[in-house]
């Protein structure tokens, strides 16, 4: 048999073995043969992943068209690539992102400027997520790890829940890095906060359906409001106190602070740097903590890939510090990282409002047509990924990557809006994923399965209860 052909069987034959060992937990549910009726609207308000049909997962673009709403579910690289790079400015955010997160963070914060005010916005803070800024922030997360390494071992026998610990870790991380270390806030008040607010969530997303108006009640809605003004007074406070000082901390505090839009000449008001400082401190700590909660859970499951982490970690900083040095050799925590949020990928959907009529591949679109990018089911589609429901982070060996069509792994978005903190919590993740396997052995609970849920991002419901043995 020619080399060519030979290969070409042997990959099938490894991709068929990995695809029949698939571990079933990995397939937590199954995607809807069509799209709901009327269990619709209670499965969105529960589980939005599990609204997404079956023809997503197998590429192209789903209308689905409701009395209520029309959406266009975009499942194709190609046609993705469209809406997020070459037509990004034909495109705003969406009336339910808008709806559920502007009562927090603004209407005009980064996460939900547009056009030019948010253009001058992203440039103001870019200095802080360039290459070299970002390796500074190592030893601070070395510290955090090291930190969150000595809480597990006090914590004797029993299962840990490692959801809850990885919030607290990468909570302390962004509070530090964006604030500076004067900065005590209550990490647990802060949590229980954003979580009370965070659940109305899918309220936000039914009313949006009706166009219900805003002053519309619904449970929970004065809790979610104390717990937002709590947020917003106690970052307010800290604001008014930067303010008056000259201050060389060179966070992200100081550089919202001393932005200044080179067209207008305009500055943040207090309540615009508080708001961004929100925007950061809510989207750059759960996203993490979500993506280093499936990490372990699979590694967990995995012991000889916990195994081969173990030894590349060991290789690579010994007993020593992970420090900027060692992190170019962590390549396969890194690899192992980007398999679990193909998985289960912390951001689950990408939501776009049309701006301006336009063809999307051979498709018309009107003013205000809602699309979806919904990133689950891309990861899991098996034209673009073999055996897509398994646990296998050698598909992100450099070789293999470079194989993979750009617009067919999503986790940060793409084009000008992607996620401006990837590579932060690419370097934060690879340096609490090393430090922890460095110093426990992780096991699964026996029977435990946990469902993903999407809700501010794809967390597994009640927890991740893991055991974690010291080694
Ligand atoms: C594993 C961790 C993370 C994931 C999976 C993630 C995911 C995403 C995604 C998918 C978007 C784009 C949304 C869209 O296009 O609609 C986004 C935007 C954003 N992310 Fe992240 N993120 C992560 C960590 C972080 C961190 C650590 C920070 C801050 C330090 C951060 C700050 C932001 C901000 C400010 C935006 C809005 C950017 C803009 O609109 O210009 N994220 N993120």
């Amino acid at each position: 048999m020619p080399a060519v052909a030979e290969f070409f069987v042997v990959k099938r034959l490894l991709s068929w073995s990995i695809a029949v060992y698939a571990d079933p937990d990995l397939i937590p549910f199954e995607p809807p043969a069509k799209p709901l009726g009327l269990r619709w609207l209670p499965t969105l308000w529960r589980n939005y992943i599990e609204t997404i049909p079956r023809a997503a997962y197998e590429g192209g673009v789903v209308r689905i068209q409701r009395r209520a709403s029309d959406v266009l579910l975009v499942c194709d690289p190609a046609l993705i690539g469209e809406i997020l790079v070459e037509k990004a400015d034909a495109f705003g955010r969406d009336a339910a992102t808008r709806r559920a997160f502007a009562p927090m963070i603004g209407d005009n914060s980064l996460f939900l400027a547009e056009g030019a005010e948010w253009r001058w916005q992203r440039r103001a803070v870019a200095a802080m997520f360039r290459h070299d800024a970002l390796l500074s922030f190592v030893p601070l997360f070395a510290a955090a790890a090291g930190r969150q390494v000595e809480r597990w071992r006090a914590a004797g026998k029993a299962p840990v829940d490692a959801a809850a610990a990885m919030t607290r870790t990468t909570f302390d991380i962004i509070v530090e890095a964006m604030l500076g270390g004067t900065a005590s806030l209550d990490a647990d008040a802060y949590s229980r906060a954003l979580a009370i607010s965070f659940a109305t969530i899918p309220w936000h997303l039914v009313y949006t359906v009706f166009a219900l108006p805003a002053w519309m009640p619904y449970p929970g809605r004065r809790r979610a409001v104390r717990a937002r003004l709590f947020l917003q007074q106690d970052i307010s406070r800290l604001v008014e106190a930067r303010r008056g000082v000259t201050s060389a901390q060179g966070d992200l505090l100081d550089l919202l602070l001393a932005a200044r839009d080179p067209e207008s000449g305009r500055t943040m008001t207090d309540d615009e740097v508080m708001k961004n400082l929100v925007t950061f401190i809510t989207a750059g700590h759960e996203t993490t903590s979500v993506a280093l909660t499936w990490t372990l859970w699979l590694l967990a499951k995995d012991r000889a890939t916990q195994q081969r982490v173990h030894d590349e970690v060991a290789a690579v900083a010994g007993a020593g510090a992970i420090g900027a040095t060692q992190i170019e050799g962590l390549s396969f925590c890194r690899q192992v990282i980007q398999e679990a949020m193909r998985l289960f990928p912390p951001a689950a959907a990408i939501s776009r409002l049309a701006k301006v009529p336009m063809t999307l591949g051979d498709i018309q679109i009107g003013v205000g047509a809602r699309v979806h990018i919904p990133i689950y089911a891309l990861h899991r589609n098996d034209k673009l990924w073999p055996a897509p429901n398994a646990f296998d982070p050698d598909r992100f060996a450099p070789e293999r990557a470079k194989t993979y069509s750009r617009y067919a792994y999503l986790p940060f978005g793409g084009g000008p809006r992607i996620c401006i903190g990837a590579s932060f919590a690419m370097l934060e993740a690879t340096v609490i994923l090393a430090s922890l396997i460095r110093a426990f052995r992780f096991e699964a609970v026996p029977g435990h399965r946990p469902k993903p849920v999407a809700r501010l991002t794809l967390r597994p419901q009640g927890g991740m209860p893991l055991i974690v043995t010291p080694r």
